[in-house]
Order: structure tokens, then C-alpha cells, then sequence
């Protein structure tokens, strides 16, 4: 063993712990219990490893007492964020979108060329806000008076880079039906890359934007918002709160996507009833 990777082994001390928790949890909602030490470190190393610091203990020293803080805040909520996320992910809230909402919205239109507004909250690298496009983008398809705008957004400013690239694996798209993937993918022949179609990624405004945050887009604006698989990393206080603001932003009639895990909201008192599996449709004015 190195002299270096001797001072990188040194254990993250338990003050340094307590700050680091307190910080991340205070800012992103994400719960920090002692039991995810070990996860913390192993983030933390690579991420020190690229700032040039040896040891976890000089990070914490130079981030709390010599203003690193100011530079690398959102550096540090990207390394500590878990991003996992693949197309067409959860099928059924899918099937549910373009078998039940898309047709409702339609009909409840009247014919006003008004478009469905979908907000993919906690969008990760794309994947979630390019499926809801291709379903959007089939359903026009055969109701030329439809239309609808995506806005996808992050708190990680790396995952909204590739986001925004729009280009994945060939390995990642399995779940793509082959007809969506002819005409919303592009792939060049001994490339192993798709990258998503023009048309379709003009579709998707990608922003970032902290859920804990006071400001969330316009009051009563959402026909639809995704919030998949990011209120478990929350305590449940803040998942009220964060579901709360969600709750505003919807229409009355909108519906709420949660989380496979996610479903147990009656204790909450949110206008919300289920409707599906972990769909809800937003009752009331709040
Ligand atoms: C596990 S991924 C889920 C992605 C996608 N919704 C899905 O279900 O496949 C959770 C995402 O939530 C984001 N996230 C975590 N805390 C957040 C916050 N406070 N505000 C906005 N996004 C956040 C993470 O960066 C991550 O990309």
C-alpha cells in the first residue's frame, strides 16, 4: 500500500459524519442515518480524489471552515445523489398514461388546442422524460389537435448533462418497443450509442431544480407530474412537504406518479385518491 492510499484509508471521523449528514440532509432532503456511513465514504473518496485532497478529514476541513462550501455544494449533492433510472421504468404507469389520462385529457379538452403540461420531477439522466415523450409523441400521432411540453428537472447538474445530450448505451434500451425505438432512436450501424431524435428531445425542457427548494413551477399549471423513486431517500416530514408543493402545482383533475414504493399517502391528508398503482388524481383546490 501506497503512502497515499495509507492517508485515502483513514476513516471518515464521526464529527466530519454528523457535519456532512447534517448538510446533505438540510439541502436535499436526502435522510443521512449513521447506517449510511460506509455509502458517504465510498462517495466521498472519488469525489476527493478529484478534488486533490488526501484524506476525508482535510475535505470536511477546507468545505466547513475554509469556504469550499460556496464552489463545491453542488459537486458534492451530485456525488452523494443516487441516479439509478432506465426507460419505459415502472411499464404500468405508462400504459396507464396513454390507456386512461392521455384519452381523458383529450376528450375533457373540447377540442382546445391547449397542450398537456407533464413535469418529471427528479428526472435523473433523461430516460423518464424521453419515455413520457415517445408515449405523448405516438398518442399526436393519431390526434393531430394534441400537444403537450415536457419539463424535466434535477437537482444533479451531471445527470441533466447526459440528460440533455440525450445519447445512452445501445445496452440501456431494451425496454424500448422496437416500433418506438425506429422512429424516436437513432443509432449509427457499429456504434454501440442511440441518441434520442431531434424532434423528441426539442420536447423536453431540462432544468435544475432542488425539491427543496420554497420556488416550484407555476401554481395549478401540471395536467401531470412524475415523481419517481426519490421520496423514499426522504423523511416522511419531508415528503409532506415536498408532496404538499407538489400538490399545488397540479390542476385539479392532474394526476400525481409516485414511486413503485411510494404509495402510502392517506396518512399525509393530501387532496389526493388513488387511482392506479401509485397513480393519484389530485381532488380539490388547495
Ligand atoms: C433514483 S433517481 C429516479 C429517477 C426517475 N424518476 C426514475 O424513477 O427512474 C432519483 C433522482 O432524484 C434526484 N433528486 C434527489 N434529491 C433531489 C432533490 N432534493 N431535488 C430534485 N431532485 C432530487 C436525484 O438526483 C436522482 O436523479
Amino acid at each position: 500500500m501506497t503512502h497515499s492510499e495509507l492517508r485515502e484509508a483513514e476513516p471518515l471521523r464521526e464529527q466530519d459524519y454528523l457535519r456532512l449528514a447534517e448538510l446533505i440532509h438540510g439541502r436535499s432532503g436526502i435522510r443521512m442515518p449513521p447506517s449510511k456511513k460506509t455509502f458517504l465514504e465510498g462517495r466521498l473518496r472519488r469525489h476527493i480524489r478529484r478534488l486533490g485532497f488526501a484524506t476525508v478529514s482535510e475535505y470536511c476541513k477546507w468545505l466547513f471552515e475554509e469556504g469550499g462550501l460556496v464552489r463545491d455544494e453542488t459537486a458534492l449533492l451530485d456525488a452523494v445523489t443516487t441516479n439509478k433510472t432506465e426507460f419505459f421504468r415502472e411499464p404500468y404507469h405508462f400504459e396507464f398514461l396513454s390507456n386512461v389520462v392521455l384519452p381523458n385529457f383529450q376528450a375533457s379538452s373540447g377540442g382546445q388546442p391547449l397542450p398537456l403540461r407533464i413535469w418529471s420531477a427528479g428526472c435523473s439522466n433523461g430516460a423518464e422524460p424521453y419515455s413520457l415523450a415517445m408515449i405523448c409523441e405516438e398518442f399526436a400521432r393519431t390526434n393531430s389537435s394534441f400537444s403537450f411540453e415536457i419539463l424535466a428537472s434535477d437537482i444533479s447538474t451531471e445527470v441533466l448533462r447526459v440528460a440533455m445530450r440525450a445519447i445512452y448505451p445501445h445496452s440501456t434500451i431494451g425496454p424500448v418497443p422496437m416500433e418506438l425505438r425506429k422512429r424516436y432512436l437513432l443509432h449509427d450501424p457499429g456504434s454501440d450509442e442511440v441518441r434520442i431524435v431531434p424532434d423528441l428531445r426539442r420536447r423536453v425542457i431540462f432544468k435544475h431544480h432542488n425539491l427543496m427548494d420554497e420556488s416550484y413551477p407555476a401554481s395549478q399549471a401540471m395536467d401531470i407530474v412524475f415523481c419517481r423513486n426519490l421520496l423514499i431517500y426522504f423523511d416522511r416530514a419531508t415528503q409532506r412537504k415536498v408532496l404538499s408543493r407538489l400538490c399545488r402545482c397540479l390542476k385539479p383533475g392532474g394526476y400525481l406518479f409516485l414511486g413503485h414504493s411510494e404509495g402510502s399517502v392517506a396518512d399525509l391528508k393530501l387532496p389526493l385518491r388513488r387511482v392506479g398503482p401509485t397513480v393519484f388524481l389530485r381532488e380539490e383546490a388547495v
